[in-house]
This record gives C-alpha cells, structure tokens and sequence, in this order.
C-alpha cells in the first residue's frame, strides 16, 4: 500500500480503482460484519418494494443481500466515474471488479452452507435484474437526485457516504438529513459508518471523515424525525485503525413513520433543527451497543 500523504483532498481526486484495489481485494472484517447486518436488516422487510443505494461507489457489494427483498434498485453517487464501475458490472464487462467473494459471504449469512459458484452466479444475476437506475446524487443539495421527488424510496441504503464524504461534522448532519428525505412513509433507512474516524486514505490521498459515532447518528435520525423505538444501533470493532484509519464501524436502522407527519417520521419536508456538536465520548466503544429504544 503507497504511504498516505498529509492534507485531505477534494473528491475530484478520487481514484476508483485505487479505492476498489485498497478495500475491496477480499472481504475485510468491516464488509463482513456491514453484510451481516444488511442481511438481518432485509429480514425485515415485508412488502417487497422499491430501494436506492445512495453513495454506492464504485462498488456493488451492499446490493447482494437486498436483491431478493426488492422490487426494484436504483443507486446513485456523486460521481460519474465511480457510476462507471457499477456499470461496467452491470454489463457484465470482464474488467469490472470481481464481487463473487462478497456474493459468497451473503449466501453464508443468509444461512448457505458452502455456497456453489452457480448460487454466487445466481444471485449476481438477480441484482442485475433488480438494478433500474444509475443516478447523480450530492448528498449536499436538499433534493439529492434531481429526476427523483423526496419519499420515493420504501429503503434508502447508504454505507459509508455522508460521513466519508466530509470532515465536517455540520455537513454530515446535513448530508444525512438530506439522504433520508429520500425515504417514503413508513420506509427502512440502513445504514454503516466509519466510527470515530478524522480520515481515511485511497491510494496515497487522504479523505476526510466526520469523526463521528453512535450518540451523533442518533441525535441527527431523531432531529430528522424518527422515533426512538424504532431506531437500532450496532457497534462493531473491526481493528483496521493502523492498515486503513478505523478501528469500528456503525451500523444502524431506522423505520419511518408509515404517516410521515412531523412527530416521529423522517422530516420529508422540514429543515434540521440546529443542533450543537454533542460532546466526544471516550473512544473505545462495546462491540456491540444498542441506542435508544434497547
Ligand atoms: C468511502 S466511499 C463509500 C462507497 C461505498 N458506499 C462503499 O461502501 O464502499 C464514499 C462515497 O461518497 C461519495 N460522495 C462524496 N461526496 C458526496 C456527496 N456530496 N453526495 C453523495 N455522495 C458523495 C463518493 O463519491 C464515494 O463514492
């Protein structure tokens, strides 16, 4: 791995391919564990419906487990050059990235013992099926994707974006709210994050990150509207601090209101109550910790 240089950069310097080679080249203990919980997290869903990948890089991963519990996918990012390598799968290019450990990881989640190259190949294909939309979305504008109303979504998924995509605490709060405007009533928000995290680095740049945790996701879900009860909060330690910038993750849903109003349900419509950064906690968290409602 090249050494990371000082300083962040803007996201016009990010580099694919350096990102797939870095994180992706086999499933690290962060992906297993955000598989696992998307996997639990889809046994939830009991209509299947329509889903949006928000912030899905170059990458397709996070759609395996949701494949068999939607109707219908549509994923966007802030750049057209990581849409590219979604594509590039899509279409079956043999020089797109290859998923099939993470496809195989899924199976054994959802309980496949020893799963075959034909189930992999299978369930590849069902996301290919599933996939409708390839989208430009800036978690910055307060419509993120312009051809799609807010509430659109029966599940909005969004895996290490809002958080890794600015070093501003303020911003996050506000790329978070911006993305879950996109849930319709009564919808499932999944979501992961990199806990505690200043920065992380692709190829030799360093990105910054919001440095944030549980306590912080909850206060911003609940400013944005969802209640308490039916919030759900994991911590998993993953030991990455030295290879990658994080020692663990978030991983969270949250359940809209099925009436949408102001007291409970995503704020569809509203602005983000301001809100003062809660004080840093100490650092090392349980491995596993469930926030309000547990
Ligand atoms: C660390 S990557 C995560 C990619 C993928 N979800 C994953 O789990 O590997 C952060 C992603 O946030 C996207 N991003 C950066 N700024 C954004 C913005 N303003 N709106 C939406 N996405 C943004 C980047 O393009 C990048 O794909």
């Amino acid at each position: 791995m090249r050494a990371c240089e000082p300083g962040t950069s803007g996201f016009d310097q990010w580099n694919p391919d350096h990102y797939l080679e870095q994180y992706y080249g086999r499933v690290e203990a962060d992906e297993a564990a955000t598989l696992d919980f998307i996997t639990r997290a889809c046994r939830r869903v009991a209509v299947p419906g329509r889903a949006l990948v928000f912030g899905i890089g170059p990458t397709v991963h996070h759609m395996l487990p949701l494949a068999p519990h939607v109707r219908e996918l549509h994923v966007a990012d802030y750049l057209e050059s990581n849409l590219d390598h979604v594509r590039r799968w899509l279409k079956r290019d043999p020089l797109a990235h290859d998923w099939r450990p993470f496809a195989r990881h899924v199976l054994c989640c959802e309980g496949v013992h020893a799963p075959t190259d034909q189930q992999v190949g299978a369930r590849e294909a069902l996301v290919r099926a599933r996939v409708t939309q390839c989208l430009r979305g800036d978690a910055g504008c307060e419509s993120p994707m312009a051809s799609v109303a807010l509430g659109s979504y029966d599940m909005v998924l969004s895996c290490y974006c809002a958080e890794s995509a600015t070093g501003d605490w303020y911003e996050w709060r506000r790329y978070l709210h911006n993305i879950v405007r996109l849930l319709a009533p009564g919808g499932l928000f999944i979501t992961a994050a990199l806990r505690r995290c200043k920065a992380y680095c692709v190829g030799h740049r360093r990105f910054a990150c919001a440095d944030i945790d549980e306590h912080d996701l909850a206060a911003v879900l609940q400013a944005s509207g969802f209640a308490p009860a039916q919030m759900h909060f994991e911590v998993q330690t993953v030991g990455l601090r030295e290879r990658l910038g994080y020692d663990s993750i978030v991983l969270a849903t949250a359940r809209a209101s099925p009436t949408g109003d102001r007291s409970g349900p995503p704020a569809a419509r509203g602005a983000l109550p301001s809100q003062p950064r809660p004080q840093v906690l100490p650092s090392a968290g349980p491995a596993r910790s469930k926030l309000p409602g547990s």
